[in-house]
């Protein structure tokens, strides 16, 4: 497999095409932003941790059969995946109260919900990812409405599978976001990442915070933050 010219280079990945038309290597940076690149610093090895931790996610997704663009970890910084489109709609479960959900409706940080919450936004940075609904998406054409019923449905279905990983560690899956893709056949996966850049994980007894909300308020040291993180993730049990 031989890696090719870059295709797409966004706020913390490069994606290359490679020598098969159906395969592309995706490259972790290590460029940290948050409000939509408003802030915006480069944390040394920061891609490397979330192309492990990311990686692992996506194995232990695979393994229990859920469609991803995952294929392998390739190297520190990169893994291989299948060539998808993106659907421009973020897919956000909630488990806790925080962020976004916390603002608009004015919920405390850390309330329990009374089950998990599916929310989908449009993935358009200037527009700062509005919240859309499937009148929002059907108008706006930005994804055929039985995708984002499928989509939602793998949602809660990954959100099981993590909260029983976390949990197992003694984290809390606050929240997380997907992004889905449809391979070139037409197949609808899962794809992007997911590492604590896209997650919202609290140590389940002292709630210390271990995802990128340390680097959006200035809570700490995000590397010490994330590598403590994999850490615990890579522990056997
Ligand atoms: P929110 O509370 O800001 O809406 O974020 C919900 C979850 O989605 C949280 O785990 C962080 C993640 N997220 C992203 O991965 N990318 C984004 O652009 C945003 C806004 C949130």
């Amino acid at each position: 497999m031989e890696k090719r010219e870059k295709l797409y280079e966004g706020k913390a990945k490069i994606v290359y095409a490679t020598d098969e038309p159906d395969k592309v290597v995706i490259y972790f940076k290590d460029d940290t932003t948050a409000f939509d690149g408003v802030k915006k610093e480069e944390i040394g090895g920061k891609g490397v941790i979330n192309n492990a931790i990311s990686s692992l996610i996506f194995e232990l997704l695979n393994k229990r059969g859920i469609p991803t663009h995952y294929i392998k970890k390739l190297s520190a910084r990169e893994m291989l995946a299948k060539r998808v489109e993106i659907i421009p709609v973020e897919v956000v479960v909630r488990n806790f109260a925080s962020g976004s959900f916390t603002r608009r409706y004015g919920i405390p940080e850390g309330t329990k919900l009374e089950k998990p919450l599916v929310e989908t936004f449009w993935k358009n940075d200037e527009l700062h990812d509005p919240l859309v609904c499937a009148e929002h998406i059907e108008l706006l054409k930005l994804a055929d409405l039985r995708d984002v019923e499928e989509m939602k449905k793998i949602a809660l279905q990954v959100n099981e599978i993590l909260k029983a990983f976390f949990a197992a560690k003694n984290i809390l899956l606050v929240d997380f976001k997907l992004e889905f893709g449809k391979t070139p056949d037409g197949k609808l996966v899962l794809a992007d990442e997911i590492s604590p850049d896209s997650c919202r994980l609290w140590d389940a007894e002292t709630k210390k915070k271990l995802d990128k909300d340390v680097f959006r308020h200035d809570l700490g040291d995000l590397r010490e933050v994330y590598n403590e993180l994999l850490k615990r993730l890579q522990e056997e049990g």
